[in-house]
């Protein structure tokens, strides 16, 4: 199939490749001259494994390629809309300029029978406007939403290896035109036994959010434990353990530690309340405000716990951050719990030094006034303390013996829970957990 890609920031670009990968000829659009350079060349602007392979590899097939020309998406079956809908600054809400600028500037350019189908993470209510835009235009075009539920780290394998398929479509039915298009997109994954199921735009929209507030709400549960835990000396790693086994639980998405960020959790639960707000149904939603809170409050507990170790006072003691990126595999800064911990540290008087083994460049871009060492070691040389932020591998296999070598003080605070205690206790650190003993 002919398939258009609009938006190529971390969802276009990580789709358009994966789209091209199962055959189809595909065109990515993007407004960003730089982006579409550097994608053409076979580079990912941004890091995620394996992305850069698949684009090298698919160079060379003919079947992908990069403009900056919206007119390039005339003729294509499909036309993915994939550009980002960021918090807006000072509020709550999602900002939807991206979304609606894209399919303004596609409309005029579609032809009868082609598809519009949205990937961006968007309000409930977006689609049913977005389509009326959509036929204004070209009336036997057709919008559908199709939500993305990748993870940054596991992008190529989640969209090429979906666990499901949502098709929200204007009838609601699997009759609709638009469901047999999006099927012969996907037929590759449903050939494997994806499952697939077709809705109302409204609902295909809210299965995303609703999937990530319970996503952020389960990780602020076993933190809001962690809280506890910490208040009666029990050990929140124990309990998830055993809390997870009971498969009504799960025990995915349940380490404690300093919390959720990046560019979808965050801002996605707040886009969720500010929207049922304007809905008249905020009362629903009013717990999502205590994720939030206690999300944030990690933050500052990393700071607490952090000042005790150093002996009751931060003023001047030099501080190792390991880990910048808000997950491992990723070099993705937004939302960063580490870097915004990093940040309240030193604004306390430590003099703090970040490391990370990919996200440095963007944190630079965010945090300026940090300072920013690639190599580790550097970072260690005689810390006062050191905080494991971001649960890369090479942080989680740190030797306690060749780290005690580098340090002034043995002191660490294992903001991920992913140490072993009596190992580092035992080579004479000091070690602390968060909403462990
Ligand atoms: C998330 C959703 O998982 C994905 O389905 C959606 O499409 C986009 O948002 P992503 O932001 O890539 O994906 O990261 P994810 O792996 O979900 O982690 C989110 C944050 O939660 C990270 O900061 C991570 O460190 C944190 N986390 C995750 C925890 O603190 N504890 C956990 O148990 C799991």
């Amino acid at each position: 199939m002919r398939i258009s890609v609009i938006g190529c920031g971390y969802l276009g670009a990580v789709h358009a490749a994966c789209m091209a990968k199962l055959g189809h000829d595909v065109v990515g659009i993007e407004t960003d001259p730089a982006k579409v350079a550097e994608l053409s060349d076979g580079h990912a602007p941004f890091y995620e494994p394996v992305l850069d392979e698949l684009l090298k590899q698919l160079e060379e097939s003919g079947r992908l390629r990069f403009t900056t020309d919206m007119a390039e998406a005339r003729g294509s079956q499909v036309h993915f809309i994939c550009v980002g809908t960021p918090q807006k600054r000072g509020e709550n809400a999602a900002d939807l300029r991206f979304v609606d600028a894209a399919v303004e500037s596609l409309a005029s350019h579609l032809g009868p029978g082609e598809l519009v189908a949205g990937k961006s993470t968007v309000p409930v209510g977006t689609a049913a406007r977005l389509a009326d835009i959509v036929r204004e235009s070209q009336p036997a075009a057709m919008l559908a939403w199709n939500p993305e539920f990748l993870r940054e780290g596991h992008a190529v394998s989640d969209t090429l290896n979906p666990n499901r398929l949502v098709y929200g479509v204007d009838s609601g039915s699997e009759d609709d035109p638009a469901v047999a298009l999006l099927d012969e997109v996907y037929a590759e994954p449903l050939a494997a036994g994806t499952p697939r199921m077709v809705m109302d735009f409204a609902t295909a929209e809210l299965v995303k959010t609703a999937a990530n507030s319970f996503l952020a709400t389960k990780i602020s549960f076993i933190n809001a434990m962690a809280e506890v835990c910490e208040a009666t000396g029990a050990d929140v790693v124990r309990l998830a353990e055993a809390i997870g086994v009971d498969d009504r639980i799960g025990s995915k998405f349940l380490s404690a530690g300093i919390g959720f960020g990046g560019g979808c959790l965050p801002k996605d639960i707040r886009a969720f309340m500010a929207r049922a707000g304007e809905l008249g149904a905020d009362q629903a939603l009013t717990f999502l405000r205590e994720v939030d809170a206690i999300n944030m409050r990690r933050r500052t507990r990393v700071v607490e716990l952090t000042r005790q170790l150093c002996g009751g006072t931060l003023m001047g003691q030099r501080i190792a951050v390991l880990g910048a990126a808000f997950k491992p595999e990723s070099d993705d800064v937004r939302d960063s719990p580490a870097l915004s911990a990093a940040a309240q540290l030193q604004l306390q008087g430590a003099v703090v030094t970040v490391t990370d083994p990919q996200a440095l460049d963007n944190a630079a871009k965010r945090f300026p006034e940090l300072p920013l060492e690639p190599d580790m070691e550097t970072a260690l040389d005689r810390a006062d303390a050191v905080l494991l932020l971001t649960e890369w591998k090479q942080y989680r296999e740190l030797d306690p013996h060749e780290t005690a070598a580098l340090v002034a003080n043995r002191r660490i605070l294992d903001g991920r829970n992913v140490l072993d205690p009596a190992k580092w206790r035992a080579a004479g650190w000091t070690y602390k957990g968060l909403g462990r003993p």
